[in-house]
Order: C-alpha cells, then sequence, then structure tokens
C-alpha cells in the first residue's frame, strides 16, 4: 500500500478523497512544460484521445479541476498527464511542484471528441497540434487502434522552441522499439516536428505547411484528399480555427462521435495563450 499523503500542498488539509490518484514519476521538460504519471483507478476506462478532469485541494479546501487529456493509451496500467505551468495559474501553479507519492485528484468521468469512432473510415489519418495539444496524440500515437485503421499516420507538432518539442520527441522515439506496439507501428508513422521562433531544420505553421505543400513535398506524401485523408485537431482557439479553415479547403469536413466525417477538433486549452 502507498501511504496516503494530503492531496493540497498545505499540510493544513489532511484529506483523503475517494477520487484520490497517487504520483509515481514527474519529468520536468522545460519551464513551461512537464509530464507526470500516476495511478489508475481500476474501474476507469477510457477511449484513447479522450479527457477528463484531474486537480488537487484549493486553499478553501474545495477541489480545484481543470481539463487534461489522458497522454497515455487505454491499455497502460498508469494514466500520463502532459501539462503547461502557468505562472499565475490557480491550478498549474501548484500542480507543477508535484512529487512522486504526492495525490491528486481525477473525476474518472472521460470524455471527447479526439477518438477514432468520431472519423469515417480512411487510409492516411493526420495528427495536427501545437504546445501541449499533443497530449491526446501521445495518447493516440500508442493505441493499436490507430495502426490497425490507417496505413499512414502523420504527427505534426508545432512549438514555438525545440524544447519544447522534445515531450514528442523521445516519445517518437521510443515506439519503435516499444514491445507492445512497435511492431505494429512500424513505418507507418511519420513524425514532422517544426518550430517557428528558433532555428530548426523543419520550419513553419502547421496551416502554412499545408498551404504551401511544404510537408508533403518533406515527407514524399499526396496533398490531402477527402476519400483518403483524415484528421485529429489540438490546439489554442486561434489554430483550431485557422487549421480548420484550411482542412476545409482541402474538403474535409468536421465530423463529432454522433456525426462520423473527415476531421475531429478538441481546444488544448481556453483562453487566448500565454
Ligand atoms: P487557467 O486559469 O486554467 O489558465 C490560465 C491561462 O493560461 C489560460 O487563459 C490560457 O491563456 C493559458 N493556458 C492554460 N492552459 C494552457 C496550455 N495547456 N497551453 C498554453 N496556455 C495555456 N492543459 C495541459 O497542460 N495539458 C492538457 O493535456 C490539457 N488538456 C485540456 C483539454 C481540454 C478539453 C481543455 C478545455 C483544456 C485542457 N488543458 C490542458 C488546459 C487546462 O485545463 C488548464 O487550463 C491548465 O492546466 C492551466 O490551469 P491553471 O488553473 O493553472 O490556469
Ligand atoms: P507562432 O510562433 O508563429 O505564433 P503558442 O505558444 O502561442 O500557443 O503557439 C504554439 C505554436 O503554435 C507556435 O509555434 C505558434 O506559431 C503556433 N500558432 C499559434 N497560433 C497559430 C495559428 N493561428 N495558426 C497556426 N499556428 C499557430
Amino acid at each position: 500500500m502507498t501511504e496516503q499523503k494530503p492531496v493540497s500542498d498545505t499540510a493544513a488539509t489532511k484529506v483523503t478523497l475517494p477520487d484520490a490518484q497517487t504520483v509515481n514519476s514527474v519529468t520536468h521538460w522545460t519551464d513551461r512544460l512537464f509530464s507526470f504519471r500516476v495511478t489508475r483507478p481500476q474501474s476507469l476506462r477510457f477511449r484513447s484521445g479522450e479527457f477528463v478532469m484531474i486537480g488537487l485541494l484549493g486553499e478553501n479546501g474545495k477541489p480545484l479541476l481543470r481539463a487534461y487529456s489522458i497522454a497515455s493509451p487505454a491499455w497502460d496500467e498508469e494514466l500520463e498527464f502532459y501539462s503547461i505551468k502557468v505562472p499565475d495559474g490557480p491550478l498549474t501553479s501548484k500542480l507543477q511542484h508535484i512529487q512522486p507519492g504526492d495525490q491528486i485528484i481525477l473525476r474518472p468521468k472521460p470524455v471527447g471528441t479526439l477518438v477514432h469512432d468520431a472519423l469515417l473510415p480512411g487510409k492516411r489519418v493526420w495528427f495536427l497540434a501545437t504546445g501541449t495539444g499533443i497530449a491526446p496524440f501521445a495518447s493516440l500515437m500508442r493505441e493499436p487502434e490507430t495502426y490497425e485503421k490507417y496505413d499512414e499516420v502523420i504527427m505534426m507538432h508545432t512549438c514555438r522552441t525545440v524544447a519544447e518539442l522534445e515531450y514528442g520527441r523521445q516519445l517518437v522515439e521510443s515506439l519503435k522499439d516499444d514491445p507492445l506496439i512497435g511492431e505494429l507501428v512500424g513505418d507507418k508513422l511519420k513524425y514532422y516536428p517544426t518550430t517557428t521562433r528558433e532555428e530548426f531544420h523543419h520550419m513553419g505553421r502547421i496551416t502554412d505547411n499545408l498551404t504551401s505543400g511544404k510537408v508533403f513535398a518533406d515527407l514524399g506524401l499526396e496533398p490531402m484528399n477527402p476519400e483518403t485523408d483524415r484528421a485529429m485537431v489540438c490546439g489554442s482557439l486561434a489554430f483550431n480555427k485557422d487549421v480548420m479553415e484550411v482542412l476545409e479547403g482541402f474538403g474535409l469536413r468536421e465530423g463529432a462521435n454522433s456525426e462520423p466525417r473527415e476531421y475531429v477538433v478538441e481546444k488544448a486549452f481556453v483562453g487566448d495563450g500565454i
């Protein structure tokens, strides 16, 4: 049994909540980004790509919860999350200090649109993400169904700097040798990371690299086509809006769980960014 620690970082609140999970590991990627793994409630079933509400006890003793994509796949024994650190953020100014053995609150009610069931069958799937928007795709890239359903999986991830790409880069790198899914992934997964504010071998916004055709030329792929291509989008509101326009320009239409079509979208966060 793991020792029960208070959920809040203030020693004053020693409460054990029914939805508490224990932190197993924490990795800091930059001064703005970290990831962590927690225990998974035995009863929690989710579809890769969905999000849940997680948080800590606030100073008033009430849960302070925020939406978080589950970054681990549905088959994983633990749950992984990839998080921003907002300096004055009510939750992340505290969450960034969690350590192994601490507890967080996790409401076991997964929801979301970035799921395979919300797309019509196709040959290629494009995962389009900025910043922490890669989190649902960290789950879907490790999901066997992704490779069973598609011949090609293209992960485009754009951040301002090279360091902000590192979580995704290491994850993609690790897939090759993954004993569970490595063989299934094979050479189906094409990773196209770019930066916009620091020199890198591939640069530019996802929207620009799609409209100019640069990504198709660089990867040796045919342009997007609504007959064969499906897409999932996760980034800031501005990014989502602009990339939706680009996808519509290629003839893809937005779908949902209730009405599967060619692409689906989810917000990576609410607000204008920091
Ligand atoms: P908040 O008061 O929630 O946010 C303050 C401001 O910080 C926001 O107005 C916004 O401008 C900025 N901000 C918040 N989150 C981000 C972010 N992720 N990237 C860049 N700027 C941000 N956040 C994650 O870090 N990882 C996730 O997997 C994740 N999944 C989400 C899924 C959904 C469906 C939604 C709606 C949000 C998700 N978020 C995710 C955002 C998350 O819910 C919180 O906003 C974030 O944890 C910051 O919480 P906070 O209380 O510290 O600050
Ligand atoms: P840029 O540096 O050109 O603004 P942020 O850190 O602001 O959330 O942005 C994350 C990444 O998403 C950055 O590389 C940023 O590029 C890019 N981005 C921001 N807004 C858009 C948009 N409307 N369309 C395409 N890419 C965007």
